[in-house]
């Protein structure tokens, strides 16, 4: 056998090949990867030394899917089915060769990786690997066998949960369900794979009865089949409104599953090629590659960031003790609690406590391993200078610029001067908050959103005179606590609270000309948010929102000028959900449209002899749309943020913006600059200059362009 292949390393003894896959970083199975494994089963069919093949990964992973980045460039349908039909050439050939393959699974076994082990003969896996077909979460479904292996092996119902959700199954899970066929230790697994492989030599197990497509014990009948897929098509149309690959993974159940493996496996690949080549697809595909790249910056690469092992956290309120919970998740980090008074520590403490609840409710954690996470990596404190040595200082105290700024100046004056001291601020004018420190350049906004746990995105923001390493530590620190980063400049409400605000703030607008409230929430939560802009009014608190949008008229001028409806709505002093009230009354058992917010309304409307207004479902979003790229388009103009990829990661990580759109500024070059802006200019003749586009959507409009370079 050759044994000089760039990412299989061949070894052979006793009549088995070891075929150990090799091709860092994730083990994905790229062109040359099948290319090659395609020569090298070749070669161990043809030569009469090698009786059986067991193949295997590496590191922590078998094979941990296919190279999306190849596969997302293919143009051509044609191009596309061409390399479908040419992976399923190559498992075919495997699960219908001469010989036994043994599949030692000693890590992730995702999608491709899958697909591969299960065109083995026999599966054999080590403790606690994930085994899956995530394809759905990408747009697509699995394209080399997944839809139509995986029902043979582990039935239908089972098949269908892991394929239309993506999500894996640990590896004790799939021996219950007979995915696998043995869990070895790591150190054994080899050593049982040759064993199984010995079996099939022997005569105890049979090459053709263990083929997968040989399998059909487990299949339904075409009576149970259909019942199942109805149900799970009722199921599939409440959960994924709006994706398309997990119904396409049903059709792939339903036209497929017969004894035509291989006419099974050519619709399949349509199927796929469907979904490739939707615009969810490339929308899915496009947040799953920007999210690996957010926060890689041109102007801090190169830079090294500076190790953060000791963190302060000043204030253990409701941010701050969800920050101080994820710094105790995150091995190797130190946390000291700061705050004002012992009492105030209590309440903290109280408050980190509370945030692990889930966690020992749900045995993730025992209580005493949560006491001695305690004891050994938190320090709480009610005096600054316990923050002496540590390596960053997150900031989370009330939001008031004077409080703030004095205890930057105090800590200056007690911290190494390398600590990076960044502020948790919603609102405050960061480059005004650093400029009471001697070196304003190591002060950063990391603004963490509620809960501060679980929320994926960290805005990043840089003020001014913050410097490159400040913030290249502040983008590894996020990464390390697995938040998503991204980075954008000081101004008002930074990035995502001003894109939200125009976003849903259109609505008053719609509302002040007639159109029914529950009309506009119905066509935003149709849209794909998790809830409307009255809903969210209330959750956040309209005396909040009120304040948030006089900042911005006050720091934006005049286009941003508080409607009068927003004005009298809020003299109501229903804040929403906390006061019991707000858009919706919830004093009973189902939340009512508040009677005096609909009055404030009806006068509203009466008062300036304004009928009611019946607007179809997608020209609402329109509106909520165009506001909300046209103050992209102003933010982008302003140097606040620039790179569209990032913008639109932020809002569906930071406010749950639907991922199948793919962004605001993805259906913004889908919809196009110029109707956008045409929209715009009437809009601003009817509502006036909150809609007077900015100045770059003008010229795009002119000119054709889009937010995205073309093909991106
Ligand atoms: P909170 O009211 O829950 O906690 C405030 C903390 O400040 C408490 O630990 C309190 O003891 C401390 N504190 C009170 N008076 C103080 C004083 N004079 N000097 C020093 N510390 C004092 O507030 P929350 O919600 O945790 O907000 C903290 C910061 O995070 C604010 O700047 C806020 O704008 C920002 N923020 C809040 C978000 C939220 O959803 N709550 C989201 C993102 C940022």
């Amino acid at each position: 056998m050759r044994t000089d292949y760039r990412s299989i390393q061949v070894e052979a003894a006793d009549g088995i090949a070891v075929f150990r896959i090799h091709n860092p970083p994730v083990n994905q199975l790229s062109e040359h990867v099948v290319r090659e494994l395609a020569e090298a089963f070749g070669e161990a069919f043809r030569d009469g030394s090698v009786r059986a093949v067991v193949i295997t990964g590496s590191g922590k992973n078998f094979v941990a899917g296919a190279d999306i980045t190849q596969i997302k460039d293919i143009r051509t349908r044609q191009t596309l089915l061409e390399l479908l039909r040419q992976n399923n050439r190559v498992l075919n050939a495997i699960e219908t060769g001469p010989k036994p393959v043994i599949a030692a699974i000693n890590g992730a076994c995702l999608g491709g990786g899958l697909e591969l082990a299960m065109a083995c003969h026999y599966r054999v896996a080590a403790p606690g690997v994930d085994l899956g077909q995530p394809e759905v979460q990408l747009g697509l479904i699995p394209g080399a066998g997944g839809t139509q292996r995986l029902p043979r092996l582990i039935g239908l119902p089972n098949a269908l949960e892991m394929i239309t959700t993506g999500k894996p199954i640990r590896s004790e899970k799939a021996l219950e369900r007979r995915l696998v066929d043995e869990i070895a230790p790591p150190e054994q697994l080899l050593a049982v794979a040759r064993r199984a492989a010995k079996g099939f030599l022997d005569g105890r197990l049979s090459l053709g009865l263990r083929a997968t497509r040989a399998r059909h014990e487990r299949l339904p009948s075409a009576a149970e089949k259909r019942a199942l897929l109805d149900f799970a098509r009722l199921m599939t149309a409440a959960k994924a409104k709006g994706y398309l690959a997990p119904f396409k993974a049903l059709d792939a159940f339903e036209r497929g599953l017969h004894f035509d493996i291989e006419a099974d496996l050519e619709m399949e690949a349509e199927l796929f090629a469907d979904c490739l080549f939707s615009d969810v697809a490339r929308n899915l595909i496009g947040i799953f590659l920007n999210t690996r790249a957010a926060g890689r910056l041109p102007r801090i690469e190169g830079l090294r960031p500076a190790p953060v092992r000791s963190v302060g956290v000043l204030g253990g309120g409701v941010m701050g003790s969800g920050i101080v919970h994820l710094l105790l998740v995150h091995e190797g980090m130190q946390a000291i609690l700061w705050d004002i008074d012992e009492k105030a520590l209590e309440r903290g403490m109280a408050g980190v406590r509370a945030t692990f609840d889930y966690h020992l409710k749900n045995k993730k954690i025992t209580p005493e391993a949560l006491e001695a996470l305690f004891r050994e990596r938190l320090t709480c404190t009610t005096e600054l200078s316990r923050l002496k040595e540590v390596d960053l200082v997150i900031e989370a105290v009330v939001e008031d610029m004077a409080v703030k700024q004095k205890l930057w100046k105090e800590l200056e004056g007690i911290c190494r001067p390398q600590a990076v001291f960044a502020t948790n601020t919603s609102a405050l004018p960061i480059t005004e908050m650093a400029s009471v420190l001697a070196d304003p350049g190591r002060m950063i906004g990391l603004h963490f959103f509620n809960p501060a746990h679980r929320m994926q995105l960290l805005e990043v923001i840089c003020a001014e005179k913050t410097t490159n390493e400040t913030l290249a530590t502040s983008v590894a620190f996020a990464r390390a606590v697995r938040k998503i980063p991204i980075v954008v400049n000081d101004g008002p409400g930074f990035y995502v609270s001003r894109q939200l605000s125009a976003f849903m703030g259109a609505s008053v607008f719609l509302m002040a000309d007639g159109v029914d409230p529950a009309a506009i929430e119905s066509a935003v939560v149709d849209f794909g948010m998790p809830m409307g802009p009255a809903a969210l009014s209330d959750l956040t608190g309209i005396d909040i929102n009120y304040r948030v949008n006089r900042t911005f008229e006050m720091r934006l001028g005049p286009r941003w000028k508080v409607h009068p409806l927003t004005e009298a709505i809020y003299q109501t002093g229903c804040y929403g959900r906390k006061t019991g009230s707000g858009y919706m009354d919830y004093s009973g058992p189902q939340p009512v449209p508040n009677p005096k917010v609909t009055a404030v309304l009806q006068d509203y409307l009466q008062r300036h002899g304004i009928p009611p207004r019946q607007m179809p479902a997608s020209e609402i979003t329109d509106v909520l749309l165009a506001a909300a790229v046209n103050e992209a388009a102003y933010m982008i103009e302003e140097g606040i943020c620039d790179r569209p990829q990032d913008m639109d990661l932020a809002m569906i990580y930071g406010t749950g913006f639907p991922p199948f759109r793919g962004g605001i500024l993805r259906c913004a070059d889908r919809w196009g600059a110029r109707p956008i802006h045409e929209l715009l200019l009437e809009l601003e003749k009817r509502y006036g200059s909150r809609f007077t586009p900015a100045r770059l959507l003008a010229d795009m409009a002119r000119e054709g362009r889009t937010f995205y370079p073309a093909g991106a």
